[in-house]
């Protein structure tokens, strides 16, 4: 993508932004997903990615720009110049997003691109499109604790004015529990990935190893990519991408989205970044129901999240 294609998505996302409204979730396969990317589902699944495409896939909030950036500096050996060309959601475009023409779809801008490309997605393993295991992508995938990741989730969900209203905070945490929420089930989600990894090529990461040490999660990607970067480069990494760089970083803070679609005044796409914020949204009686009904969809695995209690 050059850097005239960038400025010609942003425009496109500038003038088609104004009829923009927030969509209804419609199921794929059971799993509920924004109209849009229903309607093109068809060309989505037949995806065909060259084997040397990299996936990372997560469910929503999870940390997956953080990680796109990392692995982009990875791909340029650190080179923040090569990595602050176009917005991350350019260099690294959205597998299944689609919004109403001229608006390019992540498809589009796939199409115009050279392999390896580092593509991201929220599918689900079950909804994953068949071509990425047939030619053995890599698959890099970062979950979340269950509480921070509903946290961020509402406040994305609030100010994304594509997404469905996400209703009070309480209503919300139900929404959450029952898989009700654009992507559907973070708990099917993280174990699907879970119960893949050893059979596929799948790294599989934490949102809160990255944040309590970030240099050893950014060297392991590296060696899972095949990649190698001196040890003077993989603390720059660590340095481009900590939090407030990245809330700085135009190219990373996602304000290349005007704010009818992203409203950033209501809450900033980098907003807070990190572990236990649920201790300041949930309320005990909250805590208990949704402890009790975690035990329930996870009793049949032991992914060993931290933070939850
Ligand atoms: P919060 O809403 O808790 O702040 P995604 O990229 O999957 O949409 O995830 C967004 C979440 O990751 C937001 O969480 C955001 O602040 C956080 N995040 C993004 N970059 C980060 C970084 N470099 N370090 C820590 N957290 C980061």
């Amino acid at each position: 993508m050059t850097e005239k294609d960038a400025l010609s998505f942003s425009q496109a996302i500038m003038e088609a932004s104004a009829s923009l409204t927030r969509l209804p979730l419609i199921p794929v396969k059971g799993v509920p997903l924004i109209s849009y990317i229903v309607e093109i589902w068809d060309s989505i699944w037949a995806f065909r990615p060259d084997p040397s495409d990299i996936l990372i896939a997560t469910y929503p909030k999870a940390g997956t720009t953080w990680t796109q950036e990392i692995i982009d500096l990875l791909l340029h050996n650190g080179d923040a110049v090569a990595c602050k060309q176009a917005p991350t959601h350019i260099r690294s475009p959205f597998l299944e997003i689609n919004s109403p023409p001229p608006i390019p779809s992540g498809l589009d801008l796939l199409k115009k691109m050279k392999p390896p490309r580092l593509i991201k997605t929220h599918l689900p393993f079950a909804l994953l499109p068949p071509g990425f295991l047939e030619n053995n992508c890599k698959i890099v995938y970062v979950a979340r604790n269950a509480k921070d990741n509903l946290v961020s989730y509402f406040y994305f969900d609030n100010m994304n004015q594509c997404h469905p209203e996400p209703g009070p905070w309480e209503g919300y945490v139900h929404k959450f529990m029952r898989g009700e929420l654009s992507w559907g089930s973070w708990y099917d989600h993280v174990k699907g990935y879970w119960l893949e990894k050893e059979k596929r090529d799948i790294l599989y990461l934490f949102y809160e190893d990255l944040k309590a040490n970030p240099r050893r999660e950014v060297e392991r990607i590296m060696r899972f990519l095949d990649l190698s970067v001196s040890d003077e480069v993989i603390d720059k990494i660590v340095e481009i991408t900590s939090f407030k760089n990245m809330k700085e970083n135009p190219m990373t803070n996602y304000s290349s989205i005007p704010p009818s679609v992203f409203n950033q005044s209501v809450s900033p796409f980098m907003r807070k970044g990190e572990v236990g914020d649920w201790k300041n949204h949930f309320t005990p009686e909250q805590i208990k129901i949704f402890e009790e009904d975690y035990e329930k969809q996870m009793k049949d695995v032991n992914i060993p999240f931290r933070s939850l209690i």
